[in-house]
């Protein structure tokens, strides 16, 4: 049953270093590494041998931020867990971390039992959940407990959205104090999402119903108030605390303040808030539907700030938010309307690529692409060593990534199950060819050849990342 690989050649980029060495892999987890040429990799004998000169091999992807078949505004998330992570595995993510959804009114078990659900037999990658709580009451907040006991140790709470996920600030406090005990990690969608509803109303009151009022009346000062606020709630609770989708660099001055007073507060940002902004928003024609997701695109000069913060660690995770809705049938919902689009975009198989793309730019270091999209998302999420990195004994989810190979970004030649692309016609330097997890090929030279059902369910320890 055994099947050796060995992995020739190729510049191994980690978090922590880069270097021209040979891999071996054993058993689905990486079982050594030695420099090219060695007689150590030289006596290596493997069934199969990918030869990987003049290429980079890295850790596969981890993708912390994701919703396939979310129900959400009157529909759902156009991609199921099947389609999702086909189109993850193409783009070089081999582990997603997904939203269960606890319902008002409901346990978090009927939530993760339905998401479980979902997934199980059908991913091609792994996966894990993290929970989405709307219903913060004595039940739940036991059940956080026994839920981080068994690897579901991250929570997600909306300060947005009233009616749907909204909890209040004292909701919000009761369950960073539970967190505070039980070692989970508080998610924060932080919008102010009371106030965001009176602008909502006195817009659309005016007429104002096109995609790019949903840029207008969802503020930059309503995510860095709501932001702060978060911090001050985590602060009493003597919580950690990360913030999920960070757009506005109003929101990062908050984050970078929380961090130098030495708190435990992190954030994530996500490529459509580094590359994209409110103009495709107010594209014509309603095409600026396809880009209204919350937190909001923002005018371009928020995007220098947001690489600022990758580059000094105030920001330090890139994830998608995939929250993908086709064109036709469901951003139309909000035709007339703008606050009856359902929010999201499409980007799971974009990211490895698009902060490649930072690296030819000189956004970021080789180094810091690792480690803000595989090796911090996997230990701010307790799976690291197993994910996000190349190590003895790691979980064999390798890429072969050509860093010459110049790619066009379209829909016509994307995986994700949406019938456009928020980067269409987007010029790129680098391309995943292969794609191993746990030691099988799940993308061989520019071939599907996994299959639905090898990607397993990752229980995660709790938060490894804190000061
Ligand atoms: O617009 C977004 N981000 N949709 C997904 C739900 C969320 O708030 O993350
Ligand atoms: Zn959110
Ligand atoms: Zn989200
Ligand atoms: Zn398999």
């Amino acid at each position: 049953m055994s099947t050796r690989t060995v992995i020739r050649g190729g510049l191994v980029v980690t978090a922590s270093d880069e270097i021209h060495a040979d891999v071996l892999i054993e058993d689905g987890r990486i079982a050594a590494l030695a420099s090219s040429g060695t007689p150590a990799a030289e006596a290596w004998t493997a069934e199969r041998v990918i030869d990987a000169t003049g290429k980079y091999v890295i850790p596969g992807g981890v993708d912390v931020h994701t919703h396939m078949e979310l129900p959400f505004g009157g529909t759902s998330a156009s991609d199921t867990f099947e389609t999702g992570t086909r189109a993850a595995a193409w783009g070089g993510t081999t582990t997603i971390v997904d939203f269960a959804v606890q319902s008002v009114g409901r346990s978090l078990r009927d939530g993760l039992d339905a998401w479980h659900a979902k997934a199980e037999g059908n991913c091609a990658i792994d996966y894990g959940f993290h929970m989405i709580v709307s219903d913060v009451n004595q039940d739940t907040l036991k059940e956080m407990d026994l839920l981080v006991e068994e690897g579901v140790t991250s929570f997600k709470q909306f300060m947005a959205y009233p009616g749907v996920f909204y909890s209040d600030d004292g909701q919000i406090l009761r369950a960073m104090q539970r967190s505070a005990e039980n070692g989970g990690l508080i998610m924060m969608h932080a919008e102010n999402g009371i106030a965001i509803d009176v602008l909502v109303e006195q817009a659309l009151a005016r007429g104002e119903t096109d995609p790019r009022y949903h840029g207008e009346v969802r503020k930059a000062l309503l995510e860095a108030e709501a932001t702060h606020r978060a911090i001050k709630l985590a602060q009493v609770a003597g919580a950690p605390l990360y913030v999920v989708h960070v757009s506005a660099m109003e929101a990062v001055a908050e984050l970078a303040r929380a961090r130098d007073e030495g708190l435990n507060v992190f954030g994530e940002t996500c490529p459509q808030y580094l590359f994209l902004s409110t103009d495709n928003l107010a594209e014509p024609d309603f095409e600026g539907s396809k880009y209204v997701c919350s937190t909001p695109l923002r005018p371009r000069e928020h995007q220098a700030k947001l690489w600022r913060g990758l580059r000094t660690n105030d920001l330090q995770v890139v994830s998608t938010d995939h929250c993908p809705f086709c064109f036709v049938g469901q951003k139309e919902l909000g035709r007339g309307d703008f606050s009856k689009i359902p929010n999201g975009l499409p980007g799971v198989e974009n990211r490895m690529d698009l902060l490649h793309q930072a690296v030819v730019d000189g956004h970021i270091s080789r180094r810091r692409w690792i480690e803000i999209a595989c090796a911090t998302p996997a230990r701010m999420f307790g799976m690291y060593p197993k994910k996000g990195t190349i190590a003895p004994g790691a979980d064999a989810d390798v890429v072969i990534y050509d860093p010459h190979a110049e790619q066009i970004v379209s829909a016509e030649t994307h995986h994700m199950n949406v019938d456009y692309s928020a980067y269409e016609g987007k010029r790129l330097t680098g391309r995943v060819e292969t794609v191993l997890s746990r030691g099988e090929l799940v993308i061989t030279e520019r071939e599907y050849t996994g299959h639905a059902g090898h990607g397993a369910y990752t229980p995660r320890s709790t938060c490894q990342y804190l000061n």
